[in-house]
């Protein structure tokens, strides 16, 4: 194998299915900021350290600044631009929005798929659980209070024990 080396590979993306031929030795973050315009997977350390990168494989949270775009044949990827829906955002995007649980905004992608995730797995989450979740995760302005809020908030969303935000006032 080398460095010129293509693959072609069928994913879904945010729903939708696709097929790109990419080099093997493409990184997914790389795919999707470059190659598919989808600017939201932040990208700081490069090398699975910070979080900043993360998307969902298949339900998986996984840094896409090390994982090859190879790696993600067959699977559905989500990304933050897909969160959204008929309905509107995300209850995990309401709740950091309502909350403004974040400051310089680089971690928040990557952070909401991370929640995200964990709420998919474990709708009703204690703190520790919470924290030993975002661990994995940096954030250099929050303290994580205000994320840890969220995170509750958004179960309470999800589970209807909190009232959604109306559509236009969770996109302000
Ligand atoms: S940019 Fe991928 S983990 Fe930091
Ligand atoms: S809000 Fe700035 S790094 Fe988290």
């Amino acid at each position: 194998m080398t460095a010129t080396d293509t693959t072609e590979l069928r994913f879904t993306l945010n729903g939708t299915a696709m097929t790109r031929q990419v080099p093997t030795s493409r990184v997914l973050s790389d795919l999707l900021r470059e190659d598919l315009a989808l600017k939201g997977t932040n990208v700081a350390c490069g090398r699975t350290v910070c979080g900043a990168c993360t998307v969902l494989i298949d339900g998986v949270p996984r840094a896409a600044c090390s994982t090859f775009a190879f790696e993600i044949e067959g699977a559905e990827v989500l990304t933050v631009e897909g969160l959204e829906g008929p309905d509107g955002l995300d209850p995990v995007q309401q709740a950091f929005a309502r909350l403004s649980a974040f400051q310089c905004g680089f971690c928040t992608p990557g952070m909401i798929l991370l929640v995200r995730a964990l709420l998919d797995e474990v709708p009703d989450p204690d703190t520790e659980t919470i924290r030993a979740h975002i661990s994995s995760n940096i954030c250099r302005c929050t303290g994580y209070g205000l994320i840890l809020e969220a995170v509750k908030l958004a179960s309470d969303i999800r589970s209807g024990k909190a009232a959604a935000l109306p559509h236009k006032e969770a996109r302000t």
